[in-house]
C-alpha cells in the first residue's frame, strides 16, 4: 500500500547498512520506489550483487559497497565510495544486526562481543562516519533498526537486548548533538516480522505472531519499511530522538488481551 507520493525522496540517497537481504532489502525498495537512490552495503559481495540486480531491474537506481560494520576504516572506505559514485548522502539507515538466539550461559565470550559489535559498535561507526563526512555539513536524517524486546527482559536474547538498548540510548544522544545541525535521528523497532532470518532462526510460526498482538495481524517487512520511509520524510519534519515501535501492539499488550481475546 502506498499513502506516500512516489517522488517524496526525489534526489536523495539513503545508505542501508544489512540492505542486502530482509528487512534492509525492504527498507532499499520502498525508499527507491519513493525517488531515492540506495547505496547498501554488508559483508558478503555475492549478496550485495545478486540485490542491486533487483532493485536495477525493478528501474531504480542501486549501488552496493562491501563492509564489515565493526571496522572503521572499511566504514569510512564505504562512505567514500557512495560518496564518490552519489555526490551526496541524505539518509543513513543502521539496520545491519546479528543475533542468535541463546541463554546467557549458552553465549560465548566472543558471542555476546560479537553480537554487542554488530549491532551497537556498528551503528556508532557508520553513525559517526557519516556524520563527519557529509551529514554535519549538510543535514539529513538517520533512522536506526532497534527492537521492542529490551524494555523488559528478554531470554534468550540478552545480547541483543543490550545491545538495543544502546543503540535507543545513542539514538537520544545523536538526536540533542545533531539536531543543530539540521539532522533528525529516530529509530524503528520491529516485533516479530514475517518472512525474515530473524523469525526463522526463532523458529516461530506465523500463526502464533498473529494471536500475540492486539491487532490480531502479522507483521510484514513492508509494515518495517513504511515506518522508516515516513520518518525520513517531510512529514516527520519535527521528529527526532524518538523510538516508534512496529509490533501491532505486542510489546504493550501486557496481560496477552489479545490472546485471549482473539
Ligand atoms: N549460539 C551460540 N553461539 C553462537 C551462535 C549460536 N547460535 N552462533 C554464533 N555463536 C558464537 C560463535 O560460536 C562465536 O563464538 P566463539 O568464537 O566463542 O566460538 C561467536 O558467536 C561469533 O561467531 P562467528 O560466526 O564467528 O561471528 P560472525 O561475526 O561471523 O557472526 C553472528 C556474527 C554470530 C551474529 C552471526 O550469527 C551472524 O553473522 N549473523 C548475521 C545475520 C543475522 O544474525 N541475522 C539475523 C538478524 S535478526
Amino acid at each position: 500500500m502506498n499513502v506516500f507520493s512516489k517522488e517524496i525522496l526525489q534526489n536523495k540517497v539513503a545508505l542501508i547498512t544489512g540492505g542486502a537481504t530482509g528487512i534492509g532489502l525492504q527498507i532499499a525498495h520502498t525508499l527507491a520506489a519513493h525517488g531515492a537512490s540506495v547505496f547498501i552495503c554488508s559483508r558478503k559481495e555475492p549478496v550485495l550483487q545478486r540485490a542491486v540486480e533487483e532493485l536495477l531491474a525493478a528501474g531504480f537506481e542501486a549501488a552496493y559497497g562491501v563492509c564489515d560494520i565493526r571496522q572503521a576504516d572499511q566504514v569510512e572506505c564505504v562512505i567514500e565510495q557512495l560518496l564518490n559514485h552519489y555526490g551526496r548522502l541524505d539518509f543513513v539507515i543502521n539496520n545491519a544486526a546479528g543475533n542468535f538466539p541463546a541463554p546467557i550461559s549458552g553465549i560465548s565470550y566472543n558471542g555476546f562481543k560479537s553480537v554487542v559489535d554488530i549491532d551497537l559498535l556498528g551503528t556508532y561507526n557508520v553513525t559517526k562516519a557519516s556524520f563527519e563526512r557529509y551529514l554535519k555539513a549538510n543535514g539529513g536524517s538517520i533512522v536506526n533498526i532497534s527492537a521492542p524486546f529490551q524494555q523488559g527482559g528478554a531470554a534468550y536474547q540478552s545480547h541483543v537486548a543490550a545491545a538495543k538498548a544502546g543503540v535507543d540510548s545513542l539514538t537520544r544522544s545523536s538526536a540533542v548533538e545533531f539536531g543543530p545541525y539540521g539532522i533528525r535521528v529516530n529509530a524503528v523497532a520491529p516485533g516479530a516480522t514475517a518472512d525474515t532470518e530473524g523469525m526463522q532462526r526463532f523458529t516461530r510460526e506465523v500463526d502464533a505472531m498473529e494471536v500475540n498482538n492486539p491487532l490480531g495481524a502479522v507483521g510484514h517487512k513492508s509494515d518495517i519499511a513504511n515506518a522508516v520511509l515516513f520518518l525520513l520524510s517531510d512529514a516527520a519534519s519535527y521528529i527526532t530522538g524518538q523510538v516508534l515501535v512496529v509490533d501491532g501492539g505486542a510489546s504493550i499488550d501486557l496481560f496477552k488481551l489479545g490472546k485471549i481475546n482473539g
